[in-house]
């Protein structure tokens, strides 16, 4: 096939039409992390790699364990394997992944002076890993599906930098934004930089269109979600306007349906939402300004057929017709889900989703 041939079929694929709200067969589906535990195949990578971090590392094997769900399911979307917390980590937080913790830093950030002395990343030296396994899954994905690069919000990040560890009550990340303002700021800029090379190293990489996870912009107040939250991924769509350009740029904030205006208004092309609102509600709010992503509730996996069939038709039908809508869970999968249940969903998103195209 050329290369235009194969450029034609990426650009006209499902997801990136409807990121475009261009019209489109079906609706597009693929699931916040796909790759992940409740595949036994992931598993069974995961213990050939050793750890967690090595087959984040490893070029080859992020590639497989992307693949994986896609062989599984007729997903519209690949997400490129990796994790958010590589760039604190290649800040020099010493990330490591503790079986029933979840992620801990050796060195979290504790004091003003030390967020000074943090520098930004450079994506091709220090995360070099990461762009490797996005061009090693690229070649190796057809050339009809789409892959996804992915990174944290700046405050997301920093509550993880701040907090040391996933299990936590934000105390310290709280107390640290009310007593260190400047620092704080000077943090979030320092990842807002270095999440906007990182996205943008990542296009050129390969990756069709770009999220950002706010998985905690949700826990602030509306100034402070404006202020700590909003801004700097703001920031982040407007240095890619022109650092990767024509790409679309996807921003989630779990928690933030009351917020849906604002966000639309950083001029990104979609917004990712969680469970919790109401999907047709959003569209009538925000028009046909951006696109929608979601929103299942992830815990639906667990029903049975017929409601999870129920449950996608309502979500299908509060949307309504036409494009511009991207079928996900409102949130990350999670590891006891029984893939059938999966196969199900892609299923019944085809199925049901022909009626409103
Ligand atoms: O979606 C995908 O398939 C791509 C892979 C992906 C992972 N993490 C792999 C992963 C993505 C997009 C992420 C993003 C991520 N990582 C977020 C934002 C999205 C969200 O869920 O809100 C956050 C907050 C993290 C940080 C993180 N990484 C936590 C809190 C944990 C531990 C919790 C858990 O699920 O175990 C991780 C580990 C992690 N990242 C796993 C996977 C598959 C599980 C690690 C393992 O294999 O044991």
């Amino acid at each position: 096939m050329t290369a235009r041939r194969e450029m034609h079929l990426l650009e006209n694929c499902r997801f990136l039409r409807a990121l475009r709200r261009q019209p489109v067969d079906q609706t597009p589906i693929w699931i916040m992390r796909q790759a992940g535990r409740y595949l036994p195949e992931y598993r069974a990578t995961r213990k050939r790699a050793g750890d967690f971090l090595t087959l984040c590392r490893t070029p080859e094997l992020a590639c497989e364990v992307t693949l994986q769900p896609l062989e599984r399911f007729a997903l519209d979307a690949a997400i490129i394997f990796s994790d958010i917390l590589v760039i604190p980590d290649a800040m020099g937080l010493g990330l490591k992944m503790e079986e029933s913790v979840g992620p801990v830093f050796e060195n979290p950030v504790s004091s003003a002076r030390q967020v000074y002395k943090l520098g930004s990343v450079d994506p091709e030296d220090d995360l070099s890993y990461v762009l490797e396994a996005v061009r090693t899954t690229r070649r190796n994905l057809p050339h009809s599906i789409p892959l996804i690069g992915f990174a944290g919000s700046p405050w997301t990040l920093a509550v993880y930098m701040v907090e040391g560890r996933s299990k936590t009550d934000f105390s310290k990340v709280t107390a640290f934004a009310r007593q260190n303002t400047a620092a704080m700021h000077h943090l979030l800029k320092v990842l807002a930089d270095s999440v906007s090379d990182y996205l943008a190293a990542k296009a050129s990489a390969g990756a069709s269109a770009l999220m950002v996870f706010d998985t905690w912009g949700g826990i602030l107040s509306t100034p402070e979600y404006e202020s700590l939250s909003l801004a700097y991924m703001a920031e982040i769509v407007e240095n890619l306007k022109t650092s990767a350009k024509d790409v679309p740029v996807i921003l989630f904030t779990k928690g933030g349906g009351a917020w849906v205006e604002r966000i639309a208004q950083t001029g990104c092309q979609a917004i990712g939402l969680d469970w919790t609102v109401d999907i047709g509600d959003i569209r009538r709010k925000l028009g046909d300004r951006v696109a929608l992503q979601g929103n299942l509730d992830p815990d639906s996996l667990k029903l049975s057929n017929d409601e999870i069939e129920q449950q996608t038709a309502d979500i299908l039908r509060s949307y309504g017709t036409g494009s511009g809508h991207i079928f996900n869970l409102g949130h990350g999968i999670k590891p006891d889900i029984d893939p059938a249940k999966v196969a199900f969903l892609v299923d019944a998103v085809g199925r049901l989703s022909k009626h409103y195209h």
